[in-house]
């Protein structure tokens, strides 16, 4: 996947592109400065050996998209296929400088393209009850919920 240039709703410019283990270090720094931490359930860790390690596991077992503007990572969307099952587990982080801003929703909107060409026939995520913003972008991509508890929500998109 080449480069791509978006608009972000400011109108400024963002860039989006696949992550490969040779980014872990700008990745390492927008999570070393990530607020909340941990913000969703228990992600990103807090511990920055533990989050360097979660970042080098997404890395080697994902497909891993990037957001960048001005040479630094402002968003990380990840997702763990699991082709047996032609599913995949999503998680999604954008630096609390650069929300609300449509990043989310472009790294997703990737990330589902992805899921697609790798021959998944759904995406899934967990997500917790109480965060509005990302149950927001979740419903406006196409993900339903499948499963409730009382902190945490299941929820899947058909591909
Ligand atoms: C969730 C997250 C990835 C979203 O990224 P983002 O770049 O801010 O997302 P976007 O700007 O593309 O979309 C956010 C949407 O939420 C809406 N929104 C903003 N504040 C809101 C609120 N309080 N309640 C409901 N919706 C809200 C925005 O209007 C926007 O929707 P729209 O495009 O239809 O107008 C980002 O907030 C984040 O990293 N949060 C911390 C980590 C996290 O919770 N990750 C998800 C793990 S499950």
């Amino acid at each position: 996947m080449k480069r791509i240039t978006k608009k972000d709703k400011a109108g400024h410019p963002f860039e989006i592109a696949k992550a490969t283990a040779s980014d872990v270090p700008v990745i390492m720094d927008m999570y070393r400065d990530f607020s909340p931490r941990p913000g969703s359930q228990g992600l990103p860790p807090e511990d920055p050996e533990a989050c360097l390690s979660w970042v080098e596991e997404l890395i080697r077992i994902g497909e891993n998209i990037l957001a960048w503007r001005n040479g630094k990572v402002i968003g990380h969307a990840a997702l763990v296929p699991d082709l047996a099952k032609k599913t995949g587990e999503f998680v999604i982080f954008v630096h609390q400088d650069s929300r609300n801003l449509g990043i989310g929703t472009e790294l997703a909107r990737t990330s589902l393209e992805n899921a697609k060409k790798l021959g998944l026939e759904s995406v899934w995520l967990t997500v917790a009850v109480t965060n509005f913003v990302a149950i927001r972008l979740y419903v406006k991509l196409g993900f339903e919920y499948c499963d409730l508890d009382e902190c945490e929500r299941t929820m899947i998109m058909k591909l």
